[in-house]
């Protein structure tokens, strides 16, 4: 039997690109739309409004935006001809940075806003759907968008993600963020605490922290007191039915003591951090404007393992930043061979317009970051696949968080942010167990389930 359900009065479809905080922003768009009558759909084709909520961190990110522009032109037409409106929508980092060059390149864009603005976006429809021109905000409004946005809804599942803190002050030589996140902006305790709260009173088991600079968060506390992210974590492993919480992106240059051992005292803290070293190299790591050398990165990171020590490390990579030399990228290769990581993201260096290392000299021939690209990511999917490989016949406990691909099968994600596939009922979304990891695959594991591997025993 199917259960009749009231269709959304007007379909939204927002595609998200770039970072997870991206995924949180279009959750709280969907949001703030939804009491004007927005549901969520899963094409465009048919959608009454389309956001894009776009990624300006490198170059091929942002001109994915105009590509998919140019079909939304096509689909907007259509809808036009069999007389319906379509409004589009560019938010995000490109939204910021590029501003009123989108509608001079695609006169056929609705509203233009940047990250700062969502909670504005009511009355951006409104006004567009009066059809007076494109609307374009991209202000660092005075008023915080976190005071005016909705509580997100209930329902985000059983991974939510909560941002704590937004933008950027450090200003690394080739980087956006700073740009168009703006200033750096740390969330209150108390609203963080409640958002919380809500996120597990509507099932979220683990919540992941965000921030561009997430341990650089410093929040004020009711008693008006500053609290520090090591704080804030210990306050969060109070909340009953909270089994895992985990924050990202961190700073090596932010990684205090206190933080460090909270690794080792919270057991809810998942064994996994994703710190961002960039190069290995000092001399790069200057040039990039970092604040930390190579041996302060080892430091934390042996720090780390001390205290808790089966935490798995993932790292982002540049290669070929202007002025990079071979033995630069040597010494890459040397930081990730005696660091170790259990999974990466490496980047060719991308020009990015306005940034500090985009006017420099030195520039990196494509065909030498090309080389170097190959070889460190050569190195680091074996060392993705050497972890991996150690999970296998180790047991540990499963979040599910949805059906599988195939009949009968759920997936979840380990502590270690693997995702994992096990058959199992889907009773267990939403839950965590206990397994045994029987396989890997190149991005993925597959195990067993301890309870019933027992039964079939008995
Ligand atoms: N706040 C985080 C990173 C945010 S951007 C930090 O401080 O590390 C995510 C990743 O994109 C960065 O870690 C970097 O590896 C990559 N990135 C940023 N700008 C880039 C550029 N111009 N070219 C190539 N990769 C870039
Ligand atoms: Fe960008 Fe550097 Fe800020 Fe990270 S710390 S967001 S890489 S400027
Ligand atoms: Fe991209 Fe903006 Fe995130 S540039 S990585 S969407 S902060």
């Amino acid at each position: 039997m199917t259960i009749p359900t009231t269709p959304p009065r007007k379909r939204l479809f927002i595609r998200t690109f770039g970072c997870q905080m991206n995924v949180y922003d279009s959750g709280r768009m969907a949001d703030v739309l939804a009491p004007l009558g927005y549901g969520p759909v899963e094409t465009p084709e048919e959608a009454d409004m389309v956001i894009l909520n776009t990624c300006h961190i490198r170059e091929k990110a942002s001109e994915k935006v105009f590509s998919d522009l140019g079909r939304l032109r096509v689909m907007k037409e259509a809808r036009a001809e069999a007389g319906h409106k379509m409004v589009v929508a560019v938010a995000g980092c490109v939204a910021q940075a590029e501003g009123r060059e989108i509608v001079a390149r695609a006169p056929w864009v609705d509203i233009v806003l940047g990250p700062q603005t969502y909670h504005r976006l009511p009355e951006m429809v409104a006004r567009a759907a009066r059809a007076a021109g494109a609307q374009i905000d991209t202000d660092f409004p005075v008023e915080q968008k976190f005071d005016l946005l909705p509580a997100p809804r209930a329902g985000q599942g059983p991974i939510a993600f909560l941002t704590i803190q937004e933008g950027c002050d450090k200003f690394c030589s080739f980087c956006v963020v700073p740009y168009t996140r703006g200033a750096e902006f740390s969330r209150p305790v108390a609203a963080i605490m409640a958002e919380a709260r809500g996120l597990v009173a509507g099932g979220a088991r683990e919540i992941a922290l965000l921030g561009q600079n997430v341990n650089a968060w410093h929040g004020e506390a009711p008693d008006g007191s500053t609290w520090n992210l090591s704080r804030l974590l210990y306050a969060l492993a109070e909340l009953p039915d909270l089994p895992r919480i985990r924050y990202t992106t961190s700073h090596p240059r932010d990684m205090d003591d206190a933080l460090i051992r909270a690794h080792g005292e919270i057991p809810q803290l998942m064994p996994f951090l994703h710190l961002p070293v960039q190069s290995g190299s000092d001399r790069v790591l200057q040039a990039m404007n970092r604040g930390h050398k190579v041996d302060d990165f080892i430091r934390v990171t042996d720090a780390l393992r001390e205290a808790r020590p089966d935490i798995a490390l993932s790292s982002d990579f540049i290669v070929g930043h202007p002025g990079e030399k071979a033995e630069d990228h040597a010494a890459t290769m040397a930081l990730v061979g005696r660091v170790g990581f259990a999974l990466a993201y490496s980047f060719k260096y991308s020009q990015r317009p306005g940034t500090p290392a985009a006017g420099q000299p030195l520039q990196v021939a494509e065909a030498v970051k090309d080389a170097r690209l190959q070889e460190l990511q050569a190195l680091l999917r074996r060392q993705q696949d050497d972890f991996n490989e150690s999970c296998v016949n180790r047991d540990c406990d499963v979040l599910f968080t949805n059906p599988g691909r195939h009949p009968g099968q759920v997936m979840g994600r380990t502590p270690w942010l693997q995702p994992v596939h096990a058959l199992g009922p889907l009773s267990l979304i939403g839950t965590t167990a206990r397994v045994r990891v029987a396989a890997r695959f190149p991005n993925s594991l597959s195990a067993i389930l301890l309870d019933q591997k027992e039964l079939a025993c008995a």
